[in-house]
């Protein structure tokens, strides 16, 4: 085939001349589009669920929550929560940003940020009912462990933003910080062990997925405020 033929099938025909290619780019007006992305006015000022959500309904945080399969479709599931996912990737919180307005979801927000900074800072005492944290960056070697999102740190800032009864759903691939996640969880007396409900044990996330494809095992765990 001739390179002329192949351009015409690609749909490359202007790619020469660029007349019509350039004409459609300076006449483009840009449309405005829905997004989905919660753009922080600032970084000191608590986040207000009343200014984010059309309906005031309990609130759950994904952080680090990836490409978001498993957000958007645990929010399409249920219209009765609010659901907050935290990403400090812009480009993964546009695929998100993508997914939910595709599924045209009223009841889910995108924040781009430092997860430990929004827990510390930025959500307010008795605010979440639950919060969702699927694998996270191991930091597998000794050095790099301070780095871990579920630390006892984490436990305290968890206690304080989760309504009673409130939770925190844990996954990870990683055997050590799933020993840390544990034992952190074990010296706040203030939680139990609690149940993953099946509805939400059978959705996996994206990496989950693709461990499990490789047979990379999970595990799994859940914790309880008192
Ligand atoms: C291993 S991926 C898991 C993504 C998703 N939860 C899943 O299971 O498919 C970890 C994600 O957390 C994000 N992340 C890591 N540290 C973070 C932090 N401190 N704050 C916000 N996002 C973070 C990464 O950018 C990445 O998208």
């Amino acid at each position: 085939m001739k390179n002329e033929d192949r351009s015409t099938l690609s749909g490359c025909d202007d790619r020469n001349t660029g007349t019509r290619t350039d004409a459609a780019a300076r006449n483009r007006v840009p449309v405005p589009h829905p997004t989905w992305i919660h753009r922080l006015s600032s970084i000191l000022e608590p986040l207000d669920p009343a200014k984010l959500f059309a309906l005031p309904q309990p609130l759950e945080v994904d952080l680090g929550s990836g490409d978001g399969s498993f957000v958007v479709q645990y929010a399409q599931r249920h219209c009765e929560r609010n659901f907050l996912a935290v990403e400090r990737l812009l480009g993964r919180l546009r695929k998100i940003d993508r997914k939910a307005s595709r599924a045209g979801l009223t009841n889910l927000r995108l924040v781009r940020i430092e997860a430990s900074y929004l827990i510390e800072y930025l959500l307010l005492r008795k605010m979440v009912q639950a919060l969702h944290v699927y694998f996270p960056d191991p930091w597998p070697k000794r050095k790099q462990r301070k780095n871990r999102l579920v630390n006892f740190r984490f436990t305290e800032l968890a206690q304080a933003i989760l309504v009673p009864g409130g939770t925190v759903y844990l996954r990870t691939d990683d055997t050590d910080y799933f020993e840390q996640m544990t034992a952190v969880f074990a010296a706040n007396t203030n939680f139990l062990p609690g149940e993953t409900p099946p509805e939400l044990s059978v959705i996996m996330t994206d990496f989950e997925k693709d461990f499990l494809t490789r047979g990379i095992k999970t595990l799994r765990v859940a914790y309880q405020l008192c």
